[in-house]
């Protein structure tokens, strides 16, 4: 028998040679191409381009999730995929060769998994429905859905600044009795801050609360010092509304209480907090006043970025030693800071909101910016 008769059968049966036609994919019967003159797919590198070239036109071409199934089996198949020709191919090129036919088989077979994968995903949904609606399609993004209103946002961000500096908060009533609004702030009976006109009573003794000082008195009578304590909350008065004034409002209460609090104290946590909150070229100032729960009083003004103007921003003092006594604690004991900041002009300083009633009516457009 002639010996190329001899090889050919012996290719038939899988020879190391078979890599190499195997690879070349739609070349002749396998074999014959040995007899065959030498072809480009004799140069490995070229085999490669081939079969990359092939795969994807098969991929790429799949019309059903069975043409992909098919592909696969024929390039990536584990046993008898071209790829795995390919690979065992590696082992007949000469070890200066070696390098580069690895780099270029390892791209060539990500580059048929991508394909697969990307054909898979093209045909592996279910069919449109009538009409060639896509039902697998993204939807419309949703328009926006809002934000928190711009005083929650400041109010939620006074909640974090002195929650840095340690205090933490506790939330009063609304609808307030006149024991923890008046009596317990050391504002007796005849104090005109108790005149009907200028308060919400709701009975002779129960009011929508004046200020949110009340919750000082209701921290205290609940827990022994040290304390040191914020309440974030509406207030309500019969003011005429104007651009500055509201008959509801909100506001930031402060208090700490402990062996040895100064004035000294009230000042830094308040100069600490205006300069988080509006910034580092804020200054503060304190005016000597009067408030009857507090001893000495004072109220505080904020100028901020070199302005030429002091805008008053609350009062705060130390705690009078009345109501210390009214929550039965020992004012020989300890001393403590309160202060009272308006929200309304915290928020709209920070944002240059000139009129109060702009928070109020809450009209989209206006909430939207912030
Ligand atoms: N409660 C006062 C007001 O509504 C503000 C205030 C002043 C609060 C002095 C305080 C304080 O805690 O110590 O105007």
């Amino acid at each position: 028998m002639p010996s190329s008769t001899l090889r050919v059968a012996f290719d038939r049966r899988g020879s190391v040679h078979d890599g190499n036609r195997a690879a070349a994919g739609r070349g002749p019967p396998y074999g014959l191409s040995l007899s065959a003159p030498p072809t480009m797919n004799d140069d490995p590198i070229a085999a490669l381009t081939s079969l990359e070239a092939a795969g994807l036109a098969a991929f790429h071409e799949a019309k059903s999730p069975a043409d992909v199934e098919a592909a696969r089996i024929e390039f990536l198949g584990q046993k008898q995929g071209k790829i795995k020709a390919a690979q065992e191919r590696l082992k007949s090129i000469p070890n200066d060769a070696k390098r580069a036919y690895g780099q270029r088989f390892n791209a060539v077979k990500m580059a048929l998994e991508a394909a697969c994968d990307s054909a898979k995903s093209r045909l592996d949904r279910p069919e449109s429905v009538v009409g060639g609606i896509d039902v697998t399609r993204p939807g419309h993004p949703l328009p926006k859905l809002g934000h928190r209103h711009p005083l929650t946002q400041t109010a939620e961000e006074l909640i974090d600044l002195f929650g840095r500096f340690g205090f933490s908060v506790a939330r009063g009533p609304e609808v307030e009795d006149t024991f923890h609004n008046f009596e317990a702030l050391n504002i007796p009976a005849v104090h005109p801050a108790r005149d009907p006109s200028d308060n919400f009573y709701l009975s002779e003794d129960t009011l929508l609360r004046s200020q949110t000082s009340t919750v000082q008195i209701r921290v205290m009578k609940n827990q022994p010092p040290p304390v040191r304590v914020i309440a974030i909350g509406r207030v309500y008065r019969p003011d005429e509304v104007d651009a500055t004034h509201s008959f509801m409002f909100h506001q930031v209460e402060g208090l700490m209480v402990d062996k040895g609090v100064t004035m000294a104290d009230l000042k830094s946590v308040l100069r600490m907090f205006a300069q988080s909150y509006l910034g580092e070229d804020v200054k503060i100032r304190f005016r000597p006043s009067f408030f009857p729960f507090t001893e000495p009083s004072v109220e505080v003004d904020m100028m901020w970025h070199g302005g030429d103007r002091w805008v008053e921003m609350g009062g705060a003092g130390m705690v009078d030693p009345n109501v210390f006594k009214a929550v039965g604690y020992d004012p020989e004991l300890v001393t403590g800071f309160a202060f009272g900041l308006g929200i309304e002009r915290l928020c709209m300083r920070r944002h240059g909101i000139d009129d109060i009633r702009l928070l109020y009516q809450n009209d989209a457009r206006f909430l939207a910016q912030f």
